[in-house]
């Protein structure tokens, strides 16, 4: 029985180290498997995830020496954070360590849909020089709509200011005179308003109840036809069925989802779609990012061991003992 369980893919050379000081039970595929999660835990005190790990309830009843559930990454919305407080255990994450990647990954998808590089790509490899066909737009002189401003959004919003475009957004946490507006010379808008007025619309908001669903048939239905939607937050943002019929209906000109409801999502209508650009939740998936990642879960998961409160943590820094 192990100290540390590691129920997905997080290697590198902090990792290395992390499993020769410690005893490490490292299965990548673990999360597939609630009840072998179970078992693996009946004795760990510290728990390393990605996001694909569903930390429920019943995982962390089935836990009692837990003392930290480690998040490689910004999104707790796996963790029952709740059920995990209640239990003393902290919840640890990274919430700064891959905004850069997944700000760029963002604009990488703008282009690759303003542009059609990959549709292109594909047309020249199976021996095409069609230029007209491949005909692209300017992100210059765009409004790209931001939907939540936290750290990925305004990174975003760094980087499309630098394409010339103009940048408008929507944040129901962030105040009309925030520094941060100011910042970018950006306007702050409802959403309804932020999708009529976009050329582009990014997503950068974590999964709540309040986002479940948050772009559905009505959202939809405000863009322009030729908007182009970009998300890169989490899957169960957008409502996929309503996003399917207005890209077939050519209600809005495409979309570039690098996160789905359902990972893997297997074959989908999305596949065959000529102005879809489909990518697997690589966000996060920098050789930089995913060093900062780990440095920082393993950091924290040795200092929580050693009695020592964690640097980045979602609840509190030392477990609460008294809670158990
Ligand atoms: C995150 O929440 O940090 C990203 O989506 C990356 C990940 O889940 O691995």
């Amino acid at each position: 029985m192990s100290d540390i369980v590691v129920s997905e893919n997080v290697s590198g050379h902090t990792m290395d180290r992390l499993r020769h000081e410690h005893d490490v039970f490292y299965s990548p595929h673990l999360w597939h498997s609630p009840d072998e999660l179970k078992a693996a835990l009946a004795h760990a005190q510290a728990l390393v995830v990605r996001n694909q790990t569903k930390v429920t309830a019943d995982v962390i009843a089935a836990a009692p020496q837990l003392k930290i559930i480690a998040r490689a990454g910004v999104g707790v919305d796996n963790i029952d954070v709740a059920a995990a407080s209640a239990a003393g255990i902290v919840v640890s994450y990274t919430p700064a360590a891959n905004a850069v990647s997944a700000a760029e990954l963002a604009m990488g998808l703008m282009l690759a849909l303003a542009r059609n590089i990959p549709a292109a790509h594909a047309h020249v490899v199976s021996g095409g020089w069609d230029r007209v066909r491949y005909m692209g737009t300017e992100l210059a002189g765009r409004t790209l709509g931001i939907v939540g401003f936290g750290r990925i959004g305004q990174l975003v919003a760094e980087r499309a200011r630098a394409f010339g475009m103009d940048i408008v957004m929507a944040d129901p946490f962030l105040r009309p005179d925030s520094p941060a507006l100011l910042r970018f010379d950006a306007c702050l808008l409802t959403l309804d308003d932020l999708l009529t007025a976009s050329d582009v619309v990014t997503l950068h908001v974590p999964l709540m109840p309040e986002t479940n669903n948050l772009i559905g048939a009505a959202q939809l239905a405000r863009m322009k036809p030729s908007a182009l939607l970009v998300n890169t937050s989490r899957g169960e943002v957008i409502d996929e069925s309503a996003l399917l019929a207005a890209l077939e209906a050519r209600q809005i000109a495409g979309a570039g989802l690098d996160v789905r409801r359902q990972e893997p999502p297997g074959p989908t209508p999305f596949d065959t779609l000529p102005n879809v650009i489909l990518l697997p939740h690589l966000g996060a998936f920098t050789h930089e990012a995913q060093e900062r990642v780990i440095d920082a879960v393993c950091r924290d998961v040795k200092l929580v061991l050693a009695g020592r409160p964690a640097v980045e943590y979602f609840n509190f820094s030392i477990p609460n003992g008294s809670l158990r």
